[in-house]
This record gives structure tokens, sequence and C-alpha cells, in this order.
């Protein structure tokens, strides 16, 4: 195949965002409009990628730098001729050139590969809209043939009247993009230089124009303002939610699910409502996530439940454990299988080997726990001295009395038992109770202080 330039175009003020950031830096499904993009160029294989900025200052290279893009200034904004131009001096002459757009997200792999399909010449990506108003109109002679794009506010009634109309999303061979971006001329209605008048060039020229059509009308909507990226956003989900029904996933409610990312699913998952899924998520065979759980970039293994309000981030959790209701596992966490996290515990940063259970209110920081190890409900590992952080380290088989304080650098030997109520400081040896709290007293004869008459607090 053809070398491959692509150019993406995301100078476009945004005005209608009513926002401080440029409006391709703006997020669907948890990420920027023009990261969608860039991602679906980058899958292409292209030989070099061109973004056109120009709001916002250097905001939009700076946010996607990690992109072997080269980042293209264009200012003043005079149109999409004259965006594209910017590009030219950058793309070498063999080959094609894919025009996109920063605030189109959601362009799809199969319809540019369909495109690169299609022949040599100038191919188009167009659309049939029921209301075609506001896209430029594709106009064709009677065998059929494209002559030209007439963009509305210079087409005639007649030409108004045509449903076909210009995505314009097009892909080009380069040196004649080239060539006719060199001659475009700003007599228009709005004074631009559209990029779109290359086509009746091309025809003038003889050479071939294709048109191809996307397999979903979503694919090729821009936005413009926050009620059309909400739109946006809602269609998006729905197309994952109808990828995870399509999976055999089972869904309380496919319209209250949000995929922020990849979301990989085992057979007979259940997913409740209100769930969102974060970065890149993987869940094993037969497990359920309760509703308005939150899972980010986490591995969850077969079996394993999660009850209502749990929040995991960047956790590895194991097969058949129980998580929640009202857990919270932060960036760090592995559990192995079989453990059992209940409401209001916070796990960071943290092993936590087999079958061990930690149930109630706990926080568990920094720590290393074996397997079979009961940790009491209310029990906390002090990880922090204001300054550093340290390890607690809690063998196979202890048992930790509720309410329990552990103050890091400590070791639990295994099968050691604590008392309720402890602060444990120093390590303590296998098998032993260790307890640090004073002798329960009865004051004999204590009378509860009562209210003195006449006296004002
Ligand atoms: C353009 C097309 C029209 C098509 C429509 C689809 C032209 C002349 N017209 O019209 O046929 O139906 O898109 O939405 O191409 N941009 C720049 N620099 C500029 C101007 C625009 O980067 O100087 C970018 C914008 O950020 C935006 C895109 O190009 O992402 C389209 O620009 P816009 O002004 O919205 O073009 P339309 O008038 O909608
Ligand atoms: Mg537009």
């Amino acid at each position: 195949m053809n070398p491959l330039n692509i150019v993406i175009l995301a100078a476009g003020k945004g005005t209608r965002m009513y926002s401080e950031n440029p409006k391709v830096l703006h997020a669907l499904a948890g990420k920027p409009l023009v990261q969608h993009v860039l991602d679906c160029a980058i899958a292409l294989q292209p030989q070099q990628v061109c973004v056109v900025y120009g709001h916002g200052g250097e905001a939009v290279p700076k946010a996607m730098q990690q992109y072997p893009a080269k980042f293209v200034i264009q200012e003043p904004q005079l149109g999409t001729g004259h965006a594209v131009q910017q590009a030219i001096p950058h793309l070498a002459d063999a080959g094609q050139t894919l025009v996109l757009y920063g605030d189109v997200p959601l362009i799809q792999h199969s319809t540019l590969h369909q495109m690169q399909q299609a022949g040599d010449g100038l191919v188009l990506l167009t659309v049939d809209l029921d209301n075609p108003a506001g896209y430029g109109r594709i106009v064709r002679n009677e065998q059929g043939d494209v002559l030209s794009i007439v963009e509305e506010k210079d087409a005639s009634p007649e030409q108004r009247e045509i449903r076909e109309v210009n995505t314009g999303i097009l892909l080009a061979p380069t040196g004649k993009l080239r060539e006719w971006l060199a001659n475009l001329q700003n007599d228009n209605a709005q004074g631009e230089y559209y990029l779109t008048d290359i086509v009746a060039m091309a025809v003038r020229q003889g050479i071939a124009v294709h048109t191809v059509q996307p397999a979903h009308e979503w694919e090729i909507h821009g936005v413009n303002s926050k009620a059309q990226l909400a739109v946006l956003e809602r269609a998006w989900q729905q197309v994952e939610a109808s990828r995870l029904l399509a999976h055999g996933v089972t869904l309380a409610d496919a319209a209250r699910i949000d995929v922020r990312g990849k979301l990989s699913c085992g057979r007979d998952v259940e997913i409740d409502v209100g769930c969102i899924f974060e970065g890149e998520v993987r869940l094993g065979n037969n497990v359920q996530v309760g509703a308005y759980s939150i899972v980010r970039n986490a591995s969850i293994a077969d079996g394993t439940l999660i009850a209502p309000y749990s929040l995991i981030d960047s956790s590895k959790v194991g097969a058949n454990c129980h998580i929640g209701p009202y857990a919270r596992l932060r960036p760090g966490t592995k559990l192995h299988d079989g453990v059992h996290i209940g409401n209001f515990v916070e796990v960071k940063n943290s092993e936590i080997a087999a079958n061990s259970k930690a149930n109630h209110l706990s926080y568990i920081g920094d720590s290393t726990i074996g397997s079979r190890v009961n940790i009491g409900a209310g029990t906390i590992t002090c990880n922090y001295d204001g300054a550093n952080k340290y390890r607690t380290v809690i063998e196979d088989d202890v048992f930790i009395g509720s309410d329990t304080q552990l103050v890091a650098p400590v070791r639990v030997g295994k099968g050691a038992t604590i008392g309720a109520g402890s602060t444990i400081t120093k390590d303590v040896p296998q098998g032993e109770l260790a307890l640090s709290r004073s002798r329960q007293t009865t004051i004999n004869g204590w009378k509860r202080p009562t209210k003195q008459i006449g006296e004002k607090k």
C-alpha cells in the first residue's frame, strides 16, 4: 500500500463550548476528542501524522505530546483548505493524505480502511442526511459522477435540496493535493479557503472522485457544543453497551453503564445499574458488579462478587473474592483468591493472600498480609509517621482483634493473636497473644453527675 499521511484539523475555536479549554481537549468517554482521532490515525500505521492546531496556545500539542505527531500551528484560521496548507510542507509527495478532524472523534478504523480500498484518485466520505442543513452538498451529474462540493452558504436553492453531504473526511494523492491547495481562492460567501474546492479541480483534471459512506452516522458527527458532546457521549455508550450484550454480558439496564476505556468480560458477567469502567478493565467469568460501582484499570478474576458502591482503582483482584458494599481498593492493591473486603474498608498498596478477611471499617496501607488472616473491625495500619511510610507484615493465620492499631514498621508472626483494642508497636512472635491495653476496673459506688437546679449554663 502507498505510504499514508494523516492531517488532523483541530484549529477551530469552539466558541459554542463556552470554555477556556480548546474544544478538541474536551473528553468523550473519558478521553479528549482529538485523542480518539489520534488513536484511530495511529492504527492505520501512517508515515506521518500532522495535527493543525490554533486556539488555546500550546495546550493541544502539550496534552498530546506522547503521540508521534507533528504539531503545526494555523494562525490566523482562514478555512479548511488553508488549514491543510499548513501541514503540506511536512508531507512527502509519494502516497496519499487522509484529512481527519479533531472534533469528529468517533470515526472508525473500518470506514477509513474502506476509503483506502476505494481506488486511486480522490476519495470523499459522504453521508445521506434527512436534514442536510449546514453541510456542504455533494453535486453529481446525471451519470452520478461527483462534480463538486458546494457549501450551504454558496449553494443554489436546488443544490440545497441535495441530501448527500460532505463529512469533510477525504483521502487524496499527496502530490495532487499540494498542487490543488496552491490554487485555492477565497472568493466565496465566507471569504475562506475551502478544502472542498479541490473536488472540482480534480474533476477538471479528469482525476477519479470516489465516495464511501460510513457504517454508522455517529462516526461523522462533529462536536460544536456541550449539547452535541452529550448526545455523542450517549450514542457511544450505547455502542459500548450493545457490544457487551452481543458478547453475552448481562446489563441490568443497557442505558445505565459508562465505559471510559476498554472493558473486556468473560462469560456470564453481570453488571448492575450505574457502574463506571475506566481505563483497562478485565472481568473474568461469572463476575458480578453491584450497582454504582466504579472500576478503573483493574482485573477481577472469575467468580468474584463486587457488592454495590465499591471503588476499585489500579488493583488486581483474585477469584471468588467478595468486595464491598462500600469498599475502596486504591492503587497497588493485590488480592489473592477468596479474599473478603467489606464495607468501609480501604486498602492501598497492599498484598493480601488467599482467604483472608477484612470485613468492616478498616484501613490497610503498605501491608503484606498472609493467608487465612482475620482483620477485626476497625483495625488500622498506621503506615505514616508524618514524614515516611513503613510496611506492616502480617503472616498466615493471624487473628487481629477489633479496633487494633498496627504501628509500622511492624511484623505479626504466623498464627499470632492480637487482643481487641490494642496498639501494636513491636513485632509479635508467632503463635503468641499480644495485648496492649489497660485492665478493666470497676469503680464501686460511682455516681453519674446530675443536673444542678437553678444553675444556668
Ligand atoms: C466543513 C466543510 C463542509 C462539511 C462540514 C462537515 C469546508 C469548506 N466545508 O464545513 O463541506 O459538510 O465541514 O462538518 O471544508 N478548521 C481549522 N481551521 C480553519 C477552519 C476549520 O482547523 O481555518 C477545522 C475546524 O476546527 C473543524 C473543521 O476544520 O474541526 C471544520 O471546520 P468548520 O468551520 O466547522 O467547517 P464547516 O463550515 O462546518
Ligand atoms: Mg463544522
